[in-house]
């Protein structure tokens, strides 16, 4: 497979500070890399520098074979870009925003019209064609800045958190945008502070600290590290029973490699697919006589991944798919 970007040591300072310290990755064509970092881990500065859009102090960045210092006109029309802040004119329609990115690419009036309204099919914008972008939800508002960003047809694509702040809902049909996208072929490098985000939409994932990688796999093995998702069982009964009820847990999981950690009335433990394993700890529990006041299931965050690799913690972020349900008791 050829790789479409690829980053060579990359070192940005601005003054003193040392925003890139020699960060390297490539995105093969076609396929999906995703960069995770907390605020000020240099995401954004790292996807400008491969855009072209950040001078670097040293290092260099390709695309598609063609390098983004030397040959910027070539790495302009190969590539598309939307900024972590929606870049679109509010005072334009959606149709004129499109219009305007088309002349800018040197298109004539009617190519950029053609391609335009191509986007604005493409993407069901349709009712939002003729209105102006101040009158747009914040979800409506990263669609046409997507749009804007494929109005040249550009071979690979980088987003800088392409979701942030949008709802559920807005965010899930701009994952499918994305994904109609990268199933038609394209190359994606997006930056994001979601797990969740990295995981449905990246085939790897590069996470950042300070500048540097700090871990690099298969969203499976990053989550992988860290022994699954964590399960937390209430008690009902008293802290008594909570030493009885590991030994009953820990029975079940033998073999596992989870570890349980007890605390009064409470068990914890990490379990890779814990549902597999959820029924026969409720039956071997209540078999044994102590009932259980509640149950969680929660899915690794991208703190906690952070913190497995790095000790430290991210900046707090919305909490990632959670499932949690009670059973029987209070
Ligand atoms: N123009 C600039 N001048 C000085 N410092 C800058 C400049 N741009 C970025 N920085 C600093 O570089 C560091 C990395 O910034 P960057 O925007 O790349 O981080 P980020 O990972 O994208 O963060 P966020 O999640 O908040 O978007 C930060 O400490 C930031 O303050
Ligand atoms: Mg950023």
């Amino acid at each position: 497979m050829a790789v479409a970007i690829e980053a060579e040591r990359l070192v940005k300072k601005f003054g003193q500070h040392v925003v890139l310290d020699e960060l390297s990755f490539t995105v093969d064509e076609g396929t999906v890399l995703g960069v995770l970092g907390p605020n000020g881990a240099g995401k954004t500065t790292a996807v400008k520098a491969v855009t072209g859009l950040c001078a670097l102090d040293s290092g260099s960045a390709r695309i598609l074979g063609h390098s983004v210092s030397k040959e910027s006109n070539v790495v302009k029309q190969l590539t598309g870009f939307s900024g972590q802040y929606a870049a679109v004119d509010e005072d334009l329609t959606t149709m004129e925003n499109l219009v305007l990115v088309g002349r800018l690419y040197g298109h004539t009036k009617s190519d950029a019209q053609r391609r335009a309204h191509e986007l604005v099919e493409a993407f069901d914008m349709g009712s939002y064609a003729r209105k102006r972008v101040a009158q747009h939800s914040g979800g409506m508002r990263r669609r046409v800045d997507l749009a804007c960003a494929l109005v040249g047809t550009p071979k690979v694509l980088v987003l800088d958190e392409p979701t942030t702040g949008l709802d559920p809902s807005s965010r899930v049909s701009l994952w499918q945008m994305i994904q109609g996208l990268v199933g038609d072929g394209m190359t994606l490098l997006l930056t994001t502070q979601y797990l969740e985000e990295a995981d449905v939409l990246a085939d790897q994932i590069l996470v950042m600290s300070k500048g540097r990688q700090v871990a690099h796999g298969a969203p499976e093995d990053l989550k992988g590290r860290l022994g699954g998702e964590q399960v937390v069982v209430e008690l009902a009964s008293t802290e008594a029973d909570t030493a009885r009820a590991a030994k009953v847990v820990e029975g079940i999981l033998a073999g596992t490699g989870a570890q349980i950690a007890t605390q009064d009335g409470q068990l914890s433990f990490r379990v890779p697919d814990a549902s597999r394993w959820l029924a026969s700890c409720v039956s071997a529990l209540t078999a044994d006589g102590i009932s259980i006041g509640g149950l969680s299931v929660k899915a690794p965050t991208l703190d906690d991944v952070f913190f497995a690799l790095t000790g430290d913690s991210m900046e707090p972020t919305e909490p990632d798919a959670q499932l949690a349900f009670i059973t029987g008791g209070s």
